[in-house]
């Protein structure tokens, strides 16, 4: 290696000194011998070399670094300390404007929050619901009390469950109708009647001294188990399919069906008017 920079040296001197500086050719110069005779020639590497070249130039106390050379030597370096930033104090006009941006922000993010809050009740709002209000399956209660309650020991008294808007009535007619098998009326021997009148939809009330279904519009009355009995309604009471689960009466009040048509008379025990009617007729 020393003879091939010796070789450098001597074919291009003049690159060589610019490459590694004046005074550090002359130090190889006077260090040749010591490279040559030494240590492993194959040992050498460039590092070690400019180490050697490095070391030699220091022990004459007369080798001059270049800036580009001193980051080789870590303890060169100094670092000076940064001085701190001075701030400035704001003014008062710098006050007044944070203060207002601090009020338009306050007031933009209110406003986002109502929009929010307005625009989630009103999604709320017009979402249908799938469980527990009108237009689902709602479970009514347990069974046997229903029946209890309904039947002959607790009078025939309709039920009214306002969460689906209907009267649970109890039925034990020959079910002439399809509608009866429909809504399972013959299983069950209940029934889930729309308290909605056929005719313009008021809400029918059940009078119990006739045990009739009388709405107040017109004068449409219903036997107890929905059939049409007079008035200007077009048909039986509208009513909903019921069944059995767990001992729970469950209605589904998403599934309505159309009432039996007029003439249908399933039930001789309530075709007719068991006392004075609630809405007279005119
Ligand atoms: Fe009931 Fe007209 S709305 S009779």
């Amino acid at each position: 290696m020393d003879r091939i920079y010796a070789a450098l040296l001597r074919l291009y001197p003049r690159r060589f000194r610019a490459a590694f500086g004046h005074e550090m050719a002359e130090a190889f110069r006077l260090h040749r011998r010591e490279l040559s005779g030494g240590a492993s020639r194959a040992g050498f590497t460039a590092r070690s070399i400019a180490d050697l070249l490095w070391t030699a130039a220091a022990e004459r106390k007369d080798a001059l670094l270049s800036p580009r050379e001193a980051p080789m030597l870590a303890t060169d370096v100094t670092v000076e300390p940064v001085p701190p930033i001075a701030r400035k104090p704001l003014t008062p006009e710098q006050h007044d404007v944070s203060r207002r941006q601090f009020l338009n922000r306050a007031w933009g993010m209110s406003f986002i929050g109502f929009l929010g809050l307005f625009g989630m009740s009103s999604l709320s709002f017009l979402w249908p619901k799938l469980t527990g209000g009108f237009g689902t399956k709602i479970a009514a209660g347990d069974y046997k009390e229903i029946l209890k309650a309904v039947g002959p020991k607790g009078g025939y008294t309709p039920l009214f469950v306002s969460q689906g808007r209907f009267y649970l009535t109890y039925y034990e007619g020959s079910g002439d109708s399809p509608v009866y098998s429909i809504v399972g009326a013959m299983d069950t021997k209940i029934q889930a009647l729309y308290r909605k009148c056929v005719h313009l939809g008021c809400s029918v009330p059940h009078c119990s001294r006739s045990m009739l279904f009388e709405c107040p519009c017109h004068g449409s009355k219903y036997r107890l188990h929905g059939e049409y009995f007079e008035g200007p309604a077009p048909r039986g009471l509208d009513r909903f399919p019921v069944e059995i689960v767990d001992g729970k009466v469950i209605v589904d009040t998403g599934k309505l069906q159309v009432g039996p048509p007029r003439g249908t008379n399933t039930w001789p025990a309530f075709a007719e008017a068991h006392g004075e009617l609630c809405v007279p007729r005119t």
